[in-house]
C-alpha cells in the first residue's frame, strides 16, 4: 500500500524531507528511493550546484577553493527549500551551516542517515570525487568527521542507521519514523 504520507497537501513538514548526514552514508541512493515510495520528486542538492557551476564538485573546490563552494551550496539549498515538496539528499557538510539548519528546520523534516566508520569506508573508496577524500587515509578523514559533526547531525528531527540491510528496509524505516513522527507533531 502506498504511504500515506502525502496525502494532505497542508503538511509541510511532511513534505520537504531532508536527508542529511556524512559521505557515504547513501543519501542519495536512498533519498532516490524514498522519494518514488513517497510520490515526490527527488533532488540532489550537490548535482544542483554543479549545473548551476557549470563544473564537478572537486573542479569548484579546485578553482574557487571551498568557500565558494559553501556559499553555492546554500544558495542552492535555500532556493530548493522555498520551492515545491520534494526529497532533498545534501552534500556532507551542508548541514554544519546554521543558517541551512534553520531554514531546514523551518520549512520541512531532517533526517540523519547514519552509518559506521567501517562502513562509510567501504562506499566512500569506491569512487575518488569528494574532495575532502582526495588527500590523505579516508579512514582517518572520516573518522574526524565523525567526532566533529555527529553532534551536529543528532540534531536533525529523526535518525536512521543505514549501513545494515537492503536499501528498501532503510527507506521503510525511514517511511516510518516520518509517520511516527508526523503523528507527534500533529
Ligand atoms: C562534502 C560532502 C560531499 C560534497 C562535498 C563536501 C562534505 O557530498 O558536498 O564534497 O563536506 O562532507 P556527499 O555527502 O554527497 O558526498
Amino acid at each position: 500500500m502506498k504511504p500515506d504520507i502525502t496525502d494532505k497537501a497542508n503538511e509541510k513538514q511532511s513534505q520537504l524531507i531532508v536527508l542529511v548526514g556524512l559521505m557515504g552514508v547513501g543519501k542519495s541512493t536512498i533519498g532516490r528511493r524514498l522519494a518514488i515510495a513517497l510520490g515526490l520528486n527527488f533532488v540532489d542538492a550537490d548535482d544542483e550546484i554543479e549545473k548551476s557551476a557549470g563544473r564537478s564538485i572537486s573542479d569548484i573546490f579546485d578553482d574557487f577553493g571551498e568557500k565558494a563552494f559553501r556559499d553555492g551550496e546554500k544558495k542552492v539549498i535555500l532556493r530548493l527549500l522555498g520551492g515545491s515538496p520534494l526529497v532533498l539528499a545534501t552534500g556532507g557538510g551542508a548541514f554544519l551551516n546554521p543558517d541551512i539548519r534553520a531554514a531546514i528546520a523551518a520549512k520541512g523534516v531532517s533526517v540523519w542517515l547514519r552509518s559506521s566508520l567501517q562502513e562509510l569506508v567501504r562506499r566512500t573508496d569506491r569512487r575518488n570525487t569528494r574532495p575532502l577524500l582526495a588527500n590523505g587515509d579516508s579512514k582517518e578523514i572520516l573518522a574526524e568527521l565523525i567526532k566533529q559533526r555527529h553532534p551536529i547531525y543528532a540534531k536533525a528531527d529523526l535518525a536512521i542507521d543505514s549501513d545494515q540491510g537492503e536499501h528498501s528496509e532503510t527507506v521503510t524505516a525511514i517511511i516510518q519514523a516520518l509517520r511516527n513522527y508526523k503523528e507527534q507533531n500533529q
